[in-house]
């Protein structure tokens, strides 16, 4: 049988899915959190896991570099990757939200600037609700930008809630609730059905106990 490749995302929540693949009987003994590493690998379960940036998973599974990732939906709802989301893994648990250091949203009589890392979701959640802005994206310390007129507002992922306290920001309206997910290349599920099923079936289990 050939390797699954998986593509697994750094950061936060590395620790808690490299925790439950050990739940789900899948071991990578070298592994390290800050490891500069990039490829470890199951030899018995044959999975081969690729620990790249959150936010090129669903590139890394779209294109076939890897058959199965672990991501956030944060990172899927912006790539807007052709991939299947599969499963839940239930934690990762946090919230896209809009945010800032007062609500702006009525005052509009000029066009609301919003600075994100997720220009994508941003554009999308404001086309719905047909409100003009122009995004500005940034790769972080997004909360910065309404303090020092950068933006008016700002979209951006809360979990806890300190960032946002800690640089006077509250928030205006939830977007979303994003947990960390189990997707998996359109092509490898017909192809690697078998492994793919047999990996789902394991961290199902995994997710009851
Ligand atoms: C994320 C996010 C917020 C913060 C929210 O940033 O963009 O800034 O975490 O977490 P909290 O609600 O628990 O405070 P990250 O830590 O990824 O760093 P960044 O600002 O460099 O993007």
């Amino acid at each position: 049988m050939d390797y699954l490749t998986l593509a697994m995302a750094k950061g936060r929540t590395a620790e808690q899915a490299i925790k439950l693949l050990e739940k789900a009987g899948v071991h990578f003994p070298n592994f390290e959190e800050k490891t500069r590493k990039l490829i470890f690998h199951d030899r018995e379960m044959l999975i081969k896991l690729v620990y790249v940036k959150a936010v090129d998973v669903p590139t890394y599974v779209e294109k076939g570099a890897a058959d199965i990732g672990i991501v956030g939906k944060d990172n899927i709802a912006e790539a807007q990757a052709d991939i299947y989301d599969m499963m839940d893994l239930n934690f990762g648990k946090c919230r896209f939200v809009l945010a800032g250091t007062s609500d702006k949203l009525n005052d509009q009589s000029q066009k609301l600037t919003i600075a994100t890392k997720y220009p994508v979701v941003t554009k999308e959640y404001f086309k719905q609700r047909t409100i003009p802005v122009e995004t500005i994206k940034l790769n972080g310390s997004v909360e910065l930008a309404p303090l020092i007129g950068l933006s008016d507002l700002i979209v951006d992922i809360v979990e806890t809630g300190k960032t946002l306290k800690e640089n006077g920001l509250k928030v205006i309206e939830t977007i979303d609730a994003i947990s960390t997910r189990l997707i998996v290349n359109k092509a490898s599920f017909a192809t690697k059905s078998a492994s793919i099923h047999r990996f789902m079936n394991q961290l199902e289990r995994a997710l009851e106990v």
